[in-house]
């Protein structure tokens, strides 16, 4: 296949880009399962942009940098910034439509913020803009879709970027493009305790480790203070803006405690909040409390927590919540520039996957979709297509079948590697645990994984995990002290 925009992933980065360079050319995109398969469809809380009056955009520069620790491109950061209210409306344009009150947006608050910034859709944003894009997208005539089709690996010759090699219908094909936009996404699938879908195998950022790009900031895990603390997996999460709507953080006394920790208290930024409940964990359970709210408005502002609590015998309006931490976003990855451009020629990339400087040690809440969506819009303007005949010779691994010993071995090994990274790479860390421990371990895995020849998207997708693994553990032993998400024993 051939065409002038591959894009992979069906995200709120690649759906937005698709639409965008559909405008300038062919584009073709390609996800591992359902179009609407994707962290984007699980965000709940809302984007973060400047849009009331009162607000500034050097408050919410403001805010980023300091829940970055200082550690954030401030270019990057004014550039997104400044963008934000664009982007919200661009997404209104389309058809996504947030909450209003006479005519007005709705704003929300969470962790780090010092305004009322955050658009939203009840607890379902991610969804309510990913229903919106797939519909435009499936509408546009020069985007052509393949769904349950697996990105394997980039194809790469000195440096320069030409496209993927796939698994698509149990066969391998190449497809050849002028340029490759890598739109795959999060990691949360390293590690056994994750808010993030079973796609989040952090397959981009493997890709393009392996084809040499560089990759910046990978020790930056972001831990999401309160997911709901029943053993589900993926962690079902209890939204940041639930504490916005006034709730508080207990402890096992049933005491409030982060208004001793913080002048924010409960919506203090989210790398402090996860380490204080993690402390306080040690002593017993932690809640969430919202019992003062009436079940009327909980229902209406939180219709997806609230069901899903409620199976879960949990009353918003009388229970407390149980909850705890969970991995929940990559604030590393793919070193970009602000228009998406990684070091290899004809390779970009946007959202999650993408390291474009703005989350700093420690994002902001809110601000990722708002990421993926400024990013995605911007370099569309400068692309050129320019579609010419490549061909490349590619290695062809056998295709093993989903009951092969090859496919069980890795199913295996994915478990003990997300185990061994929730143990070892989690809130806490310890430099010698993860020297002496967790790489000869990862050791161990990965020789196993050399052995297994052929391959699927399983085999894969546990390939992709260990190697981002070695990448995290490797990265957070070169950071000799604690900042933001990245904390030492
Ligand atoms: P994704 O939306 O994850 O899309 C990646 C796509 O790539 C998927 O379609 C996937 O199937 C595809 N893909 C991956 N690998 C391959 C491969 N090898 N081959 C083919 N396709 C592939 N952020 C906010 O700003 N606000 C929020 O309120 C918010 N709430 C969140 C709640 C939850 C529960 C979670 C998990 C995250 C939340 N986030 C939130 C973070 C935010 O949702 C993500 O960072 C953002 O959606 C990432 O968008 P993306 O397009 O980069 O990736
Ligand atoms: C949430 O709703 O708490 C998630 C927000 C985010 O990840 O930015």
């Amino acid at each position: 296949m051939q065409t002038n925009f591959l894009v992979i992933g069906s995200g709120i980065a690649g759906l937005n880009f698709a639409l965008n360079a559909a405008k300038k050319g062919e584009v073709i995109l390609i996800t591992k399962k359902r179009l609407l398969d994707s962290n984007t469809n699980f965000a709940q809380g809302g984007i973060a942009a400047v849009l009331d009056t009162h607000d500034t955009t050097k408050s919410h520069i403001k805010d980023t940098i300091e829940a970055g620790e200082n550690h954030g491109d401030p270019k990057a950061i004014k550039f997104m910034v400044t963008h934000s209210r664009e982007a919200i409306y661009h997404l209104i344009d389309l058809g996504v439509q947030f909450e209003k009150e006479k005519g007005q947006l709705m704003l929300t608050r969470e962790g780090g913020h010092h305004a009322h910034r955050i658009a939203y859709v009840g607890d379902y944003t991610g969804a309510e803009i990913e229903h919106v894009l797939v519909q435009r997208v499936l509408e546009h005539p020069n985007i052509k879709i393949y769904e349950n089709t697996f990105a394997l690996d980039l194809i790469t010759k000195n440096h320069e970027c030409f496209g993927a090699q796939i698994l698509h219908k149990k066969r391998l094909e190449s497809v050849f493009a002028d340029q490759t936009i890598l739109a795959t996404g999060g990691l949360g699938q390293v590690f056994s305790n994750t808010t993030n879908p079973k796609i989040a195998t952090a397959d981009g950022l493997a890709m393009a480790i392996r084809a040499g790009a560089k990759v910046e900031d990978l020790e930056f895990i972001q831990f999401h203070p309160s997911a709901f603390a029943k053993n589900l997996s993926p962690r079902f999460l209890i939204s940041e803006t639930v504490r916005g709507e006034g709730a508080h953080l207990l402890n096992h006394k049933k005491e409030r405690f982060m208004n001793k920790r913080h002048p924010l208290k409960e919506l203090a930024p989210r790398s402090i909040v996860a380490k204080e409940i993690f402390n306080e964990l040690k002593k017993g359970p932690v809640y969430l409390d919202i019992s003062h709210k009436k079940p009327a408005y909980l229902k209406k502002r939180f219709p997806k927590i609230y069901a899903k609590l409620l199976k879960h015998g949990i009353r918003m309006e009388k229970d407390l919540i149980p909850i705890t931490p969970a991995v929940h976003y990559s604030c590393g990855g793919i070193k970009c520039d602000i228009k998406g451009r990684t070091n290899i020629k004809n390779l970009y990339a946007f959202g999650e996957v993408a390291c474009t400087g703005v989350h700093g040690a420690n994002r902001l809440a809110s601000n990722s979709l708002l990421e993926a969506l400024v990013f995605s819009n911007q370099i569309v303007k400068e692309l050129k297509p320019a579609k010419s005949a490549k061909v490349l010779i590619l290695p062809r691994p056998k295709i093993a079948s989903p009951t092969s010993k090859e496919t069980a071995l890795a199913k295996k090994l994915k478990r003990q590697t997300q185990i061994l990274m929730w143990k070892h790479s989690g809130i806490i860390r310890n430099p010698q645990e993860i020297k002496e421990k967790a790489l000869p371990q990862l050791k161990g895995i990965q020789e196993q994984l050399a052995q297994i020849h052929s391959t699927n998207r399983e085999i894969a997708e546990t390939k992709n995990i260990a190697q981002v693994a070695e990448n995290i553990l490797k990265s957070a032993l070169k950071r000799k002290k604690s900042l933001g998400c990245h904390n030492i024993l």
